[in-house]
């Protein structure tokens, strides 16, 4: 190993290490403090939007109300998608899992953008207000090509989350759902850097562009440890018939040593604070829907899962109490983890316009275990 090799420290899954400095958000995983811009989660999920949010980790500031209605028309007069893009999108194989069709469509945009590899700040916040008005259209329309149904343009009038809604069900949705899924926007927006931020920003410092930036990430936040877990936790909430078995079923999984989706953090020791208020809102819209009994399931496996592993600070995630959400609101369990995405694009940018600023080429080191000085023999004696 060389000198220069010997004084570097392998840390692997980069537990330990601080890749870069970032005034976007702030996580204390042990007392569960989540904040955007010194702005505590809690605060923004009573009182702001997810335009709201999306403008406070864009301009570090909050908007004031002409800033936010003029942010608010440029996001809406960008809702809609063009005719080559919902021909692209009925053109995909129904079948397609939403996650590849997202990836997919959102690579796609960069090929009718003229200045896709404009690389000034303007250009990339336009690309990034671009990806985030449009990735609606692409989930929903994606979900209604598949079910066989009539696509429905977006509702121009409503903020991002009551028109994804109607374009997914071709209803208008009632206040309380609107506001439910602009919440849920609002809580997975952004989160230092996970692994799909992070990817995003390995991809930018490159100085490739936003579109492969949020592509990458796209890529990424679909892995069961990351993103998928909020599928995961339905799947589960399925497997599972009555309260009763709830506790049998947790046990045994540990018996065979697997996980229990929506439960543990890489940062959090502590209540993710992000599902300390998903779980009261996940209860009001289970009773409001009649979903008491998912919940009660949801609230038992927490119970379970506290006796067994909260000593060693597993708790519920973010994705635990966000599957009860979504499945309340109706949405089918495949299109989580693109809400996520719908969400999480607004910190994926922001940390990518951020990180350009004083952009350094991300590129880490391995740790070479391999042999070394060995004889090539040509193919034709192997
Ligand atoms: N169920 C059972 N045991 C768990 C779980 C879980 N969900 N999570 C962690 N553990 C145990 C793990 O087995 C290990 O035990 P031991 O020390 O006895 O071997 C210990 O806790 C530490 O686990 P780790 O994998 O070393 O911790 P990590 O920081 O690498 O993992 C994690 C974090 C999120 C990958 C992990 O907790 C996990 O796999 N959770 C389930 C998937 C999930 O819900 N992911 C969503 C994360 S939140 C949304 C997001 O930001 O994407």
């Amino acid at each position: 190993m060389s000198t220069e090799m010997q004084e570097m420290h392998i840390d692997i899954g980069l537990v330990n290490t601080i890749v870069a400095r970032s005034s976007l958000s702030f996580i204390d995983g042990e007392k569960g403090i989540l904040e955007y811009v010194g702005y505590d989660i809690d605060d923004l999920a009573r009182q702001s939007t997810f335009e709201e949010t999306t403008y406070l980790l864009w301009y570090c500031h909050l908007p004031s109300r002409s800033e936010l209605a003029d942010f608010t028309a440029k996001i809406r007069s960008n809702y809609d998608l063009s005719e080559a893009m919902w021909d692209m999108i009925v053109s995909l194989p129904r079948d397609a899992s939403p996650m590849h069709a997202l990836r997919t469509l959102t690579s796609a945009l960069s090929l009718e953008d003229p200045a896709a590899d404009d690389p000034s700040e303007e250009a990339n916040a336009r690309k990034s207000l671009f990806m985030l008005a449009k990735m609606p259209a692409l989930i929903a329309g994606f979900d209604r090509h598949r079910k066989g149904l009539d696509l429905v343009r977006p509702d121009l009038d409503a903020p991002l989350a009551e028109s994804f809604l109607y374009m997914l069900t071709g209803e208008k949705p009632t206040e309380r759902m609107a506001r439910a899924m602009d919440i849920c926007l609002i809580l997975h927006a952004d989160h230092g850097f996970n692994a799909s931020t992070f990817a995003s920003l390995v991809t930018i410092s490159t100085l490739s562009d936003m579109y492969s930036a949020v592509t990458t990430a796209i890529g990424t936040l679909k892995g069961p440890l990351h993103g998928g877990a909020n599928q995961g936790v339905m799947l589960m909430l399925d497997e599972i018939s009555t309260i009763d078995e709830v506790e049998p079923y947790v046990l045994q999984k540990f018996a065979n040593k697997e996980r229990i989706m929506g439960f543990g953090h890489r940062v959090y020791k502590a209540y993710d604070p992000r599902a300390t208020y998903l779980k009261t809102f996940a209860e009001g819209i289970a009773q409001d829907t009649g979903n008491n009994e998912l919940f009660a399931k949801s609230q038992r496996i927490e119970e379970v899962m506290d006796r067994e592993v909260g000593a060693k600070g597993i708790y519920p995630n973010v994705d635990f109490y966000s599957a009860t959400t979504y499945f309340s609101l109706g949405i089918d369990l495949d299109l989580f983890t693109p809400l996520f995405a719908m969400s999480r694009v607004s910190g994926w940018t922001a940390h990518c316009l951020e990180y350009l600023r004083e952009n350094r080429l991300i590129r880490p080191r391995c740790d070479y275990v391999g042999p070394h000085e060995q004889t090539y023999v040509s193919i034709s004696q192997r």
